[in-house]
């Protein structure tokens, strides 16, 4: 399974989903892997903490591999970090990321992270965290999954993005992959008690649109599980924010 999460608005919550959903999927037992796209590197901060400076390769280091063609057969296995939760493993982000995206345009390197994935052995599941915009690199994850995941922060802004964003995925879909299946729309945020979101998310169940039925809150342990460098399920294993992550899992994989 190879799961990429996406909405090319900002701070909706992709690299917070990411790396609490793989990290519940390690806890299960499932060699998985997080693949930072984000030149802000926010999910290699997140599960590597101070490690991550010091790391020996990044997935810019990949990329780039991709313009040279003696390197280009080198795949992810060089650039795959451990974390320190067993079975969880991250492919850095690079800020590097930035400068490289016009000449892997220009050269037509879209398809190389879905081959390199399609060699990838010995992984049972694949997150990839994306940048919020849709470029080189959030295109190269969805041609690279199968699933798309979108968070969406319940905001009338938000919604506008959403139609756009469902269009873009179509489009790409129908162009470049197929396979490519919406996961859904899960609401991040939601406040329960607020009408305001209530009704966005209720107009779009209305329309028809696949938002899933989980709903994850605004909660101040995901700061302090940024800060700590610590994935929920690893701070608070019982808290409620951790349960919804629990569901939000259950639901994608076994719903
Ligand atoms: N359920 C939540 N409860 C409280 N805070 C949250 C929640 N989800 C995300 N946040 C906070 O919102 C901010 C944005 O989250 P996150 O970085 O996961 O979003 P993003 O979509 O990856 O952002 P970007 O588009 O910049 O990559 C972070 O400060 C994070 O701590
Ligand atoms: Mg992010």
């Amino acid at each position: 399974m190879r799961r990429v999460v996406f909405n090319q608005k900002g701070g909706v919550g992709k690299t917070t989903i990411v790396c609490n959903l793989a990290a519940i999927a390690a806890s299960r037992g499932l060699r998985t892997l997080v693949l930072d796209l984000d030149s802000q590197c926010n999910a290699t901060q997140y599960l590597l903490g101070d490690a991550a400076a010091s790391g020996e390769g990044t997935i810019g280091d990949f990329f780039e591999g991709t313009l040279s063609f003696s390197l280009q057969s080198r795949g992810l296995d060089p650039f795959l970090v451990a974390t320190q939760t067993n079975g969880l493993y991250v492919l850095p982000g690079d800020p590097a990321l930035e400068h490289l995206q016009p000449k892997l345009e220009s050269r037509q390197k879209i398809y190389k992270l879905r081959q390199a994935l399609d060699k990838l052995k010995g992984f049972d599941a694949v997150y990839i965290d994306t940048p919020p915009a849709l470029n080189f690199y959030s295109r190269s994850a969805l041609i690279a999954a199968d699933r798309v995941l979108i968070p969406f922060d319940c905001d009338d802004f938000a919604r506008q993005a959403l139609y756009v964003l469902l269009d873009n995925i179509a489009e790409l879909r129908a162009d470049h992959n197929e396979e490519l299946e919406v996961d859904g729309i899960v609401a991040n945020q939601f406040q329960h008690r607020a009408k305001l979101p209530q009704r966005i998310v209720q107009d779009l169940v209305d329309e028809g649109l696949p938002v899933l039925s989980t709903r994850l809150g605004p909660s101040v342990k995901v700061r302090e599980s940024h800060e700590q460098g610590k994935p929920l399920i690893a701070l608070e294993p019982k808290h409620k924010i951790t349960e919804q992550f629990t569901a939000l899992f259950e639901e994608l994989d076994h719903g």
